[in-house]
């Protein structure tokens, strides 16, 4: 049997995200792909617990290691229990951030180690990387701003412009690293642009796993 596809978005905050997840459910219905559409940290009730501890603030400061080793937590369940078995089965995952993010947030905003970050990827999800992954690349200061209009902030949603900067070269860095895999679509447009730019490439990119 077909193994299911792996996508993934990616983008820093308040990059229009949901508005392109929506998008990108729509075009997979209209295709009537099987699919399940889940997120990271979370997607399994276990590791939406996990998400929860993430991004809430606690009252001390998370131990940058701590933070790393949760996330990975989170992705092992979320692997184990309900992509993987997914996938397996022939079923299509949609998923609002993945690994990709780790590299981005932990290992570019947090400065941690990217061998370490590889490390656990490894150990966590041994050869299976998303086949297709979608990055929104915006600026820093005007997703912030868009955040910051939708209401309170989570933890990451508070850190300060340059952690975002660093953010965003670690997804166009991953990019350019694995131009197969990856494609970055301009945030910065209207919505429309941008949500007609998505379907261009999820047609071309996907085009010979459609029924
Ligand atoms: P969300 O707001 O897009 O749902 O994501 C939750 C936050 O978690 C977001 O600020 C990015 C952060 N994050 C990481 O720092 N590392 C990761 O590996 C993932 C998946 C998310």
């Amino acid at each position: 049997m077909q193994k299911g596809i792996f996508i993934t978005i990616e983008g820093g905050e308040g990059v229009g995200k949901s508005t392109n997840i929506d998008a990108a459910r729509s075009f997979l219905q209209e295709n009537r792909i099987d699919f399940i559409q889940t997120r990271e940290p979370g997607g399994t009730l276990l590791a939406e617990k996990v998400r929860a501890l993430l991004l809430e603030d606690h009252g001390e400061d998370f131990d940058t290691t701590a933070e790393l080793l949760l996330m990975f937590a989170a992705r092992a369940q979320h692997l184990n229990t309900l992509i993987k078995p997914a996938l397996d089965r022939g079923t299509w995952i949609l998923c609002d951030r993945f690994t990709d993010a780790t590299y981005a947030y932990q290992g570019g905003g947090r400065q941690l180690d990217t061998k370490l970050i590889a490390q656990l990827e490894t150990l966590v999800q041994h050869d299976l990387r998303p086949d297709l992954t979608i990055i929104l690349d915006l600026d820093p200061a005007a997703g912030i701003e868009r955040a910051r209009q939708r209401g309170e902030l989570d933890r990451f949603e508070q850190e300060q412009l340059a952690f975002f900067q660093r953010v965003r070269a670690s997804y166009l860095e991953i990019a350019e690293r694995e131009p197969q895999r990856c494609a970055v679509i301009d945030a910065s447009r209207s919505v429309e642009d941008v949500s007609a730019s998505l379907q261009t490439i999820l047609k071309e990119r996907l085009k010979r796993f459609l029924p």
